[in-house]
């Protein structure tokens, strides 16, 4: 991409309104557009990363042998009026009619519908296991939506559920899901800790909240520090092998790590005082076995082995893919701006001509934006008529972790300069090794 072809509306002044740096930044990048309160544009540049959350998304999840579909934002009350949840939901949900007077409402989930689809379809124990799920945007009339992305009225998110003949089964489906999570959120350069969460009215000990440690977090968490130091890295994993998927539950579990709703001071003050955290964090995902509950309200029932109807096992899965966003800067920025993780950034790297009408810098300029592309990256070429500080400004700003400066001095000796976002440090070299360099950092995320 070009930038003089692009739709980048970056802005000068601090929007008064945003009150956490990653909404700041997010507005000054030209990322979203807010069009009412908690309703978000998604400019192109936002929109980029949106979709390539999305996609880590949806990787991660196929890998487990997870099935996408899509279900539609609107529903009808029908299905929520027989699980007993259109009356409880009370003021979030968004409801209107239709033209033939008909209730209707803009979905805040989907246990209901995929339920009922399930129950049309499914009769017998050898459709299992079974987990579908989707990525599509949800309505909750936030009381307060605030903070950009992070706290919306609309949102996107990736919701999961798995439909199961037993509990044993569905506990399965609730480690996969765990380990899919703490994948997902490392490949976007996060770390997002499994922390025992409240599971509300339905009840049971089977729910994690996926935090992020971050000072402007709603929410307030206790862990033992020893938690941060664990990773899961690349390592292989076997989803349909239980005993390798409870062992990464346990390891990432067994030490102390709660929300407030589930903190417990004399447990916490067992572990060693040094390692007691306090700290806030941003949710970025959830995940839930809640048992029979909905397939029985809903009629989601397979005849087992012995020929006997039994209602399916059932927990629901959720990523805050729209939050991500806010989380990710929260994550990773400094008094420039964003400073994107590989995995996520909307552009590969950024190419900077310091004098834009030379001969010479043009054409290496279009020389390194023609090989990063031959190499499968998705450069963005400030080719505007520009001074240098201005460019260099709009690329801190919108974060891309690599920059290639092209000016007629570094030309002279043969050479481009290849700047770190994040560390700052540069380094001269010929322009063919800029080439190299970055295809091999982007080896294996692009
Ligand atoms: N209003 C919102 N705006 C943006 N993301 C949200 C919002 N509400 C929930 N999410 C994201 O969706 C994920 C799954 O939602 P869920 O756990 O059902 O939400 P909640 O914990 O608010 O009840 C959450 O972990 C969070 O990341
Ligand atoms: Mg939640």
């Amino acid at each position: 991409m070009r930038l003089s072809r692009y739709f980048l509306p970056v802005l000068k002044e601090t929007p008064a309104e945003a009150q956490i740096v990653s909404h700041r930044l997010m507005l000054r990048a030209g990322m979203i557009r807010q069009q009412a309160a908690g309703i978000y544009s998604w400019l192109p540049l936002g929109y980029k990363v949106l979709k390539r959350i999305e996609q880590i998304v949806h990787e991660e999840q196929q890998k487990a042998g997870h099935l996408p579909l899509l279900m539609p934002t609107l529903q009808s009350a029908e299905l929520w009026q027989k699980s007993g949840r259109y009356d409880a939901y009370g003021p979030e949900m968004l409801r209107f009619t239709d033209r033939h007077d008909r209730e209707m409402l803009y979905g805040p989930t989907n246990e209901e519908m995929i339920t009922d689809i399930v129950a049309a379809y499914v009769s017998s124990y050898k459709a299992l296991p079974l987990t579908l799920y989707h990525i599509q945007w949800k309505f909750r009339d936030e009381v307060r939506p605030r903070f950009g992305v992070m706290r919306g009225r609309e949102f996107l998110m990736k919701d999961g559920y798995n439909f199961d003949l037993t509990k044993e089964d569905a506990l399965h489906a609730y480690n996969r899901h765990l380990v899919t999570y703490l994948r997902t959120y490392e490949r976007m350069g996060l770390q997002a800790i499994p922390m025992r969460a409240d599971s509300g009215p339905i009840g049971g000990d089977y729910t994690h909240e996926f935090l992020v440690l971050a000072e402007t977090g709603e929410s307030e968490v206790f862990y033992d520090s020893e938690i941060t130091e664990l990773t899961f890295g690349d390592r292989a994993i076997d989803y349909d092998d239980k005993a390798e998927c409870q062992a990464v539950l346990e390891e990432f579990t067994s030490r102390y790590a709660r929300t407030d709703e589930t903190h417990d001071e004399a447990a916490f003050g067992e572990i060693p005082e040094e390692r007691r955290r306090s700290a806030r964090g941003i949710e970025v995902g959830q995940i839930f076995y809640f048992g029979t509950e909905y397939s029985e309200k809903l009629g989601a029932m397979v005849t087992d082995a012995e020929g006997q109807k039994v209602p399916l096992h059932m927990g629901s899965h959720g990523i805050g893919v729209s939050r991500l966003l806010g989380a990710i800067i929260e994550a990773s920025h400094d008094d420039k701006g964003i400073i994107w993780p590989e995995g996520v950034t909307p552009f590969h790297a950024g190419i900077v001509n310091l004098r834009q009408g030379d001969a010479a810098t043009d054409a290496a300029c279009e020389q390194l934006y023609a090989g990063l592309q031959a190499k499968g990256l998705e450069p963005l070429y400030d080719d505007r008529d520009e001074r240098a500080g201005g460019k260099f400004a709009t690329m801190d700003l919108i974060g891309l972790p690599w920059r290639v400066t092209v000016g007629p001095r570094g030309l002279e000796k043969g050479v481009v300069e290849l700047t770190s976002r994040k560390t700052g440090e540069s380094e001269e070299m010929g322009l063919e090794a800029a080439i190299d360099r970055l295809a091999q950092i982007y080896e294996g995320i692009a």
